[in-house]
């Protein structure tokens, strides 16, 4: 079978195997509160930007621009959880977004945007996906801290499986360097 001709793409913050490990059993005790699918551990994530599909065509281009991209390091304090009824998610995230975060969001957007790449313009939540289809909110929104050391940013793939997603960092740039 020939190979698609686009591929859906978005730029994250990948966790190190401690740290998707510490939310994955998060993910695991909010399941027993709220029901829902549990985001496998080796799929937890926070995206930075959302591009979709993308044609393959422009992959080493979109390579050679992330590249460009400076940031500084930071570190994530995941420190609460909440509910989307809208699309039945739970989620983890941070009540202090910090200012590294923001700017690389920001950076990586510009640089994408001049570049003819058309993004999703809604406010950036910083949001990492932990259960999918939850019946209902957790009863805590407060979660022991866990801290999330941001020293690289990623190009991720999605790829759609029969009933799940695979993501796959294709190429990762360190941060303050
Ligand atoms: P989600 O976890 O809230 O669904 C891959 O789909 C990643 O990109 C997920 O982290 C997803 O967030 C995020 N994402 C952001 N905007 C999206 C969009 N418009 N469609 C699908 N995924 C999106």
């Amino acid at each position: 079978m020939a190979a698609a001709s686009s591929t859906r793409l978005f730029f994250a913050a990948w966790p190190a195997p401690d740290v998707q490990h510490a939310l994955g059993g998060f993910a695991r005790s909010a399941q027993r509160e709220c029901d829902g699918r549990v985001v496998p551990a080796h799929n937890i994530h926070l995206t930075l930007v959302f591009l979709g599909a993308v044609p393959r065509e422009r992959l080493d281009g979109l390579e050679t621009l992330a590249a460009t991209i400076v940031g500084e390091p930071f570190t994530l304090a995941v420190d609460h959880v909440d509910y989307w009824r809208h699309n039945r998610i739970v989620w983890a995230g941070v009540k202090e977004c910090p200012d590294g975060l923001t700017a690389l969001v920001k950076r990586i957007a510009q640089v994408l945007t001049g570049a003819g790449f058309q993004l999703d313009n809604r406010p950036y939540v910083p949001h990492v996906t932990l259960l999918r289809d939850a019946a209902r909110a957790p009863a805590q929104n407060r979660l022991a801290p866990i801290a999330w050391p941001v020293t690289e940013f990623a190009l991720v793939e999605s790829v759609q499986l029969d009933h799940s997603h695979l993501y796959e960092v294709l190429q990762s740039w360190p941060l303050g360097t």
